[in-house]
């Protein structure tokens, strides 16, 4: 046996070992399609590490990957696509993810794949030729849009990461279908499995933490990231009307007060860190460089530090690990914002520490859903076998609206709303609006007690 399929072997065993394949489907495709093939600048067995692997950097930055294995695998789960489907991928990078959606879907199947660069669409090509996978369509499309000319679609997967649902998308996909997308809710990147439940209402069923290359092009997201002049610090916000404050109160700290916990750096985008951000807009990750003093008490993160906090507009309170689990307050507003992050802890704690696959999401695209839908009347007996385009009812967020429908457009929720939604240190789970105007519904679940 070569050393590439020995590699690729292992792979796929450590993939089946640690949870992340789950399905005969997923695993005959990562045995079958050769990663290496795709990566031929690279030695072959090195292909096999479960790394992802840069493919294009644009002014520093990486703008095109082939992706981690165990993502690869996680999300093909998530996808759920088999035999027949007609699949979208936004975001050919090589092409082997689409080479993978080939060998899920088979020969009755269909699998077109865009990416908004011509060299990365002419190499997905190449190597999809190499590995003797033919029944792939590359084209070269701003994937904000979707592809209209597959539509409709029974599964589209983004491999790209997103901050809103794009109407376009929905819209593209056949009643029932699923769509997958690496999704930033208040800061976190989470990839959400959504199946279009009506004609502009989709829910999630999977939920997992993941860290994708941003999309390009007429969709890409406002960068609300803000750096803090002088400081050395940057901060990434929840909220788009997340309050800021002067850099100069990281120079003025004023008590501590024990936290209920410290997380782990994770935790600031997964667990802890998006509990608190759903509770409250004013929500907001810190990041800088190493260095003695306030950069020593925070979490350590790839050469740098990183911590959690809650911004007021004249300071704010931060999450330090060092030398214990404690809140910071910062600036005449520190006390305040002290308090509510203090409170939004105890309430992840006492709801058991969920994660991001413990969230649950609806969400309501307010242009395709339909607000007088013509089902049957609420007394009617329910038909045996519902058409899968009719409208689900509105499902009411625990301690949220009663309803989402018909079309609601909220603004996102200005701090002060949140944080009073949130006392107690419980969620606000009530709905927010994403950057394509799409409402998303978030719930934990199973709700905390
Ligand atoms: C993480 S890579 C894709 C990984 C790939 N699917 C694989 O099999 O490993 C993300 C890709 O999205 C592409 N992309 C970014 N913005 C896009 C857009 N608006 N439309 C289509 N593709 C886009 C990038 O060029 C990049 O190749």
């Amino acid at each position: 046996m070569r050393t590439a399929d020995r590699a690729r072997e292992q792979l796929v065993a450590d993939l089946v070992r640690g949870g992340r394949v789950r399905s005969s489907r997923v695993r005959a495709a990562l045995e079958e399609v050769p990663r290496h093939l795709f990566l031929p600048d690279v030695e072959p067995a090195d292909a096999y590490a479960d790394e992802a692997v840069p493919i294009k950097v644009a002014g520093g930055v990486t703008v095109s990957s082939v992706s981690q294995p165990s993502m690869v695998a996680i999300m093909l789960e998530q996808l759920d696509a088999g035999p027949g489907d007609r699949v979208l991928e936004i975001g050919a990078g090589a092409g082997w993810n689409a080479g993978l959606l080939a060998h899920v879907v088979g020969r009755t199947g269909v699998v077109t794949t865009v990416d908004i660069d011509d060299d990365l669409v002419e190499a997905t090509r190449r190597n999809l030729a190499a590995a003797g996978i033919g029944a792939v369509v590359a084209v070269t499309a701003d994937g904000s849009g979707g592809y209209p000319p597959g539509a409709p679609y029974d599964r589209i997967e983004l491999t790209v990461g997103t901050g809103g649902v794009r109407p376009e998308w929905v819209a593209q996909l056949a009643p029932g279908g699923r769509l997958l997308l690496p999704l930033t809710v208040r800061g976190s990147q989470l990839s959400v499995a959504l199946t279009r439940t009506g004609p502009g209402r989709l829910e999630s069923d999977s939920v997992r933490s993941c860290a994708f290359v941003r999309l390009r092009g007429a969709g890409a997201d406002p960068d609300t990231d803000t750096v803090l002049a002088g400081s050395g610090w940057t901060i990434q916000p929840a909220g788009r009307d997340a309050p800021t404050f002067p850099a100069r109160v990281l120079d003025d700290p004023g008590a501590d007060r024990p936290a209920a916990c410290a997380g782990s750096v994770s935790d600031l985008w997964d667990g802890l860190g998006l509990w608190c951000a759903l509770a409250d807009p004013a929500v907001f990750r810190l990041l800088g460089p190493d260095g003695p003093g306030l950069a020593a008490a925070a979490l350590p993160l790839a050469g740098g530090r990183a911590a959690l906090g809650l911004a007021a507009s004249d300071g704010c309170a931060l999450l330090l690990a060092d030398p214990a689990a404690t809140v910071r307050e910062f600036g005449p507003g520190g006390p305040r914002a002290a308090d509510r992050l203090a409170a939004l802890l105890t309430g992840w704690v006492r709801a058991g520490r969920p994660h991001s696959a413990d969230l649950r999401l609806s969400a309501v695209v307010p242009e395709l859903d339909d607000p007088n839908p013509a089902g049957p009347a609420p007394d009617d007996p329910a038909p045996d076998d519902p058409a899968p385009d009719d409208p689900a009812p509105a499902e009411p967020a625990a301690d949220g609206p009663a309803s989402v429908g018909p079309a609601p457009v909220a603004p996102e929720r200005t701090a002060a709303a949140a944080a009073a939604a949130a006392a107690g240190g419980e969620p606000d789970t009530g709905a927010l609006v994403d950057v394509a105007g799409t409402v998303l519904i978030p719930v934990w679940s199973p709700v905390p007690a």
